[in-house]
């Protein structure tokens, strides 16, 4: 279909004289569009086929671009203070002479795809257009599963609907006569994910992989939709969504904010241990919330599919993600078996021999020069797979309206201090939770380097725009909410024993946590008081059928107030980093905090 959007046929025009493409082709989604892009793909070497999975492949990247870079990642909004202490920044201005050299004549050689897409059920009352121009076709495959691509989006648009421009290159142009590598992508020091955030606009440069090129994801759907969200008084969250129904029949909206490698998929997908307890998956990453008529906070999953980690994946940590990706489903940097499959550590499967993400000969087993076991597949492998393959999406993940939300639960991997749960005392103290959350290191980011990492709400690299004023944000919506606001909850699965032993078995059985939350929600359960927020009170856990004794589970919840005390000072840091625009009322929580554990 073809668009008569005079505002999108210009900005296409525009690009395609900046970056000059042998070719231009507008995406509209199709199954036959995808078909022949594999084909060519696969022609090119770029792809392999797996004959294991029908219509899957597998691509392996260039091993310089693996993950997020944010190091090379900015918000260049007009001034250094919108983007606040959090963010890279690079004037505007001067952000876009340095990328306009770069886009110079940069798809030279290759196709310049368009690809309308929606974020969100299309027409939603929450839902976004966006459109990416792209010189991969790789990206425009993922683009296929993870958002809404085609026509429909060309209708919805009209001829002067909004859409946020999201302009896409690998950074390598080649030469008449030049082959292309499986892989292009462009040297570290010129890569670029540059978002515009006053004219709702991104620029990425150099990378083709995850949230650097697949720009409806981490670029649109957070970093540019926060910062709308806070305008036009909605939230664009880094949040899992999923409906928990209890025995009863009763139905819990729970959205959760995980930093990476915090099991965030494996939640979204929990299957309950506990008997008549259900759980469906609304979304796994990120979470685009209004309030209705009703007064209540909706959700929807603004993707369409699953950009997962690999590793780690298997049918004891999350089935549900093993059988969304049986078929129909793109594989990055994972290992390719001899019998054409996919693999990669901590699949609990058997793989003899394969060929590594690098695409050399493999045995699992295998050591580098210094002894070092070499890893079949990358930490950050991906798996990307339509949602509506997951056995257990929920029947309304596609609801225009979204779902109501009835409790937020933030969280981090922390073998210490941190209990299994507590609740916030009120919506301030648990907007102080989620702004102090904290993680042990992750994969998915190249550029991490401290050991715990404080990564507010998990927004830490999404937030798009000064943290202070997203944290103020949080407040308000509260304010708005009020009675109708979600309750708040942390967890922490990764709680260890002073001997090293882990303390909660986790995956499953997390739904027994869930099922303390939602009883606190129906006053079921009481909890007690503590310092650091509601615990539950002794047998108030439903662990039965678990092999798990009375002094394990006080000191998964046992509160260390000398731990507590001494983490005080690198809170305060942390949160000072906001200047002056951190709120009253989060300095007023750490005042609580302070007196609660005795400091004040
Ligand atoms: C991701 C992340 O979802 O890094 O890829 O958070
Ligand atoms: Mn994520």
């Amino acid at each position: 279909m073809k668009t008569k959007n005079q505002k999108l046929l210009s900005w296409v025009d525009e690009i395609a004289r900046l970056c000059k493409p042998d070719a231009i082709h507008w995406c509209d989604g199709s199954r036959a569009e995808y078909d022949s892009l594999f084909k060519a793909m696969v022609a090119a070497g770029a792809a392999t086929p797996l004959e294991k999975r029908p219509n899957s492949f597998l691509f392996r990247s260039d091993p310089s671009d693996v993950a997020r870079v944010e190091d090379r990642t900015y918000i260049a909004s007009k001034t250094q203070a919108e983007a606040g202490p959090t963010n890279n920044w690079i004037d505007p201005v001067e952000l876009k002479k340095t990328m306009a050299g770069l886009y110079d004549g940069c798809m030279k050689g290759r196709t310049l795809y368009v690809i309308p897409f929606s974020m969100g059920p299309v027409g939603s009352p929450i839902a976004k257009i966006g459109v990416e121009i792209t010189d991969s076709p790789y990206v425009v495959v993922n683009m296929h599963i993870m958002t809404r691509v085609g026509d429909k989006v060309i209708e919805t648009l009209g001829d002067d609907g909004e859409f946020i421009p999201c302009l896409h290159s690998v950074g390598a142009p080649l030469e008449p006569g030049q082959t292309d590598v499986p892989w292009p992508c462009a040297p570290m020091e010129k890569k670029y994910i540059a978002h515009f955030p006053e004219e709702n606009l991104i620029w990425s440069y150099g990378s083709g992989y995850g949230g650097n090129a697949l720009l409806g994801k981490k670029c649109l759907a957070l970093r540019i939709a926060s910062n709308m969200a806070r305008h036009e008084g909605w939230m664009a969250e880094h949040m899992l969504i999923l409906r928990l129904t209890n025995p009863e029949g009763k139905r819990f909206h729970i959205a959760a904010a995980f930093p990476s490698a915090c099991g965030k998929t494996n939640l979204a997908m929990l299957q309950p241990t506990l008997p008549g307890w259900k759980c469906e998956c609304v979304g796994d990453d990120i979470a685009w919330m209004k309030i209705r008529p009703d007064g209540r906070l909706h959700a929807i999953n603004p993707e369409a599919g699953f950009f997962g980690v690999a590793p780690g994946t298997s049918y004891e940590t999350n089935p549900m993600a093993m059988d969304s990706i049986r078929e129909n489903s793109i594989f990055t940097n994972c290992v390719l078996t001899d019998d054409s499959d996919v693999w990669w550590e901590d699949m609990n499967v058997e793989c003899k021999h394969g060929i590594d993400w690098k695409g050399r000969d493999w045995t699992p087993g295998q050591k580098d020069a210094d002894g070092k076991p070499i890893k079949g597949a990358h930490p950050n492998a991906r798996f990307t797979a339509p949602a509506a393959q997951c056995p257990v999406i929920c029947p309304d993940w596609e609801d225009p309206d979204g779902v109501p939300i009835d409790i937020f639960v933030f969280g981090g991997r922390r073998t210490k201090l941190v209990p299994l749960v507590t609740q916030a005392f009120d919506w301030d103290h648990g907007v102080y939770m989620g702004a102090t959350a904290a993680s042990e290191a992750t994969a998915a980011a190249l550029d991490v380097k401290k050991a715990i990492r404080r990564d507010p709400m998990a927004m830490l690299p999404f937030c798009g725009y000064h943290i202070g004023d997203y944290w103020q944000h949080w407040f308000d919506m509260g304010d708005r909410l009020g009675e109708k606001a979600p309750q708040i909850f942390y967890v922490n699965w990764f709680r260890k024993s002073p001997d090293g032993q882990w303390l909660w078995p986790g995956f499953g059985e997390n739904s027994r946590v869930l099922k303390w939350m939602c009883e606190r929600l129906e006053g079921k359960a009481d909890g007690v008081e503590t310092p650091v927020g509601i615990v539950p009170k002794a047998g108030e856990l439903d662990v039965s059928g678990l092999e798990i004794s009375n002094a394990e589970i006080a000191e998964l919840l046992r509160i260390d107030e000398e731990g507590w005390k001494s983490e005080v000072p690198e809170i305060e840091e942390f949160l000072n980093k906001a200047g002056d625009r951190l709120p009253a009322r989060m300095k007023n929580q750490l005042a609580e905090l302070k007196k609660r554990v005795g400091l004040g």
